[in-house]
């Protein structure tokens, strides 16, 4: 008598609908492109603006997110492979959306976030090579298919990326940014190819222009797609 074998393959979870009012921006970019400015100038000028803005970190946000972070970052804890590192970034994604952004939209909060997704389909997925496909997948079920409404890319060379970590980070480089030139080159193209397969959810910015000329065009972007109706 044949078996009968159900198919393995869970169907893959469509993206969410946005719970409630609230609208998600996420930044990405290479080490060293100023991210973390732009997000607190963003979070600041919308908070003058009257939104209520919670501003997050990945890896981190969350207890568990951040004793996570320490584990895949900081140097010290023996070899963590491929997968593994997938794995933590994607554990600490999963709970910093369930615990931290997803109730924060639903009561209309703008939520900044510094890195998401994307960082690991570039670092893990093309960086490491696993692959863009199982890493999105991977990481579309931690999220429950939770999309930004807008991601700006703050687009840097790897070279200048290193310039400006040096200035930046006497404290030394964690695991990551303590890859070569050429592991941030490829992550670069990633975030690229990204945003290039889908330009209305993105911002691509030179993070070379000045701190003050990027703060407004994000915050013109993000005001107008709060005019526009998007998170209402
Ligand atoms: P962080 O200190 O947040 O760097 P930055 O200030 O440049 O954003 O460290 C995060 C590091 O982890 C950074 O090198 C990118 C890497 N990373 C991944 O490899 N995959 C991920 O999914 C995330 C969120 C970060």
């Amino acid at each position: 008598m044949s078996q009968q074998h159900e198919d393995p393959r869970t169907p893959e979870p469509s993206p969410s609908a946005h719970p409630g009012p609230g609208l998600f921006v996420v930044f990405e970019g290479g080490d060293g492109a100023g991210k973390s400015t732009q997000a607190a100038r963003l979070a600041e000028a919308l908070d003058a603006a009257g939104e209520t803005v919670l501003q997050t970190r990945e890896p981190g946000g969350t207890p568990i997110g951040e004793k996570l972070r320490s584990l895949v970052l900081d140097h010290g804890h023996g070899p963590v492979d491929p997968r593994t590192e997938a794995l933590l970034f994607a554990a600490a994604r999963a709970a910093h959306v369930e615990q931290v952004i997803l109730p924060a939209l639903a009561s209309g909060q703008v939520v900044v976030c510094d890195r998401y997704i994307d960082s690991s389909v570039a670092y893990q997925g093309v960086g490491r090579g696993l692959g863009a496909e199982d890493v999105l997948g991977l990481n579309r079920w931690a999220t429950q298919g939770l999309l930004p409404h807008l991601t700006v890319l703050l687009d840097v060379a790897a070279e200048d990326g290193r310039r400006r970590r040096t200035v930046r980070d006497a404290g030394g480089a964690d695991r990551l940014e303590a890859e070569p030139d050429d592991f941030h080159t490829r992550n670069r193209r990633a975030f690229l190819d990204l945003a290039a397969a889908d330009p209305e959810r993105y911002l691509v910015l030179d993070a070379g222009l000045g701190v003050d000329e990027l703060a407004a065009s994000v915050l013109a972007r993000v005001s107008g797609l709060r005019s526009a109706g998007a998170g209402a």
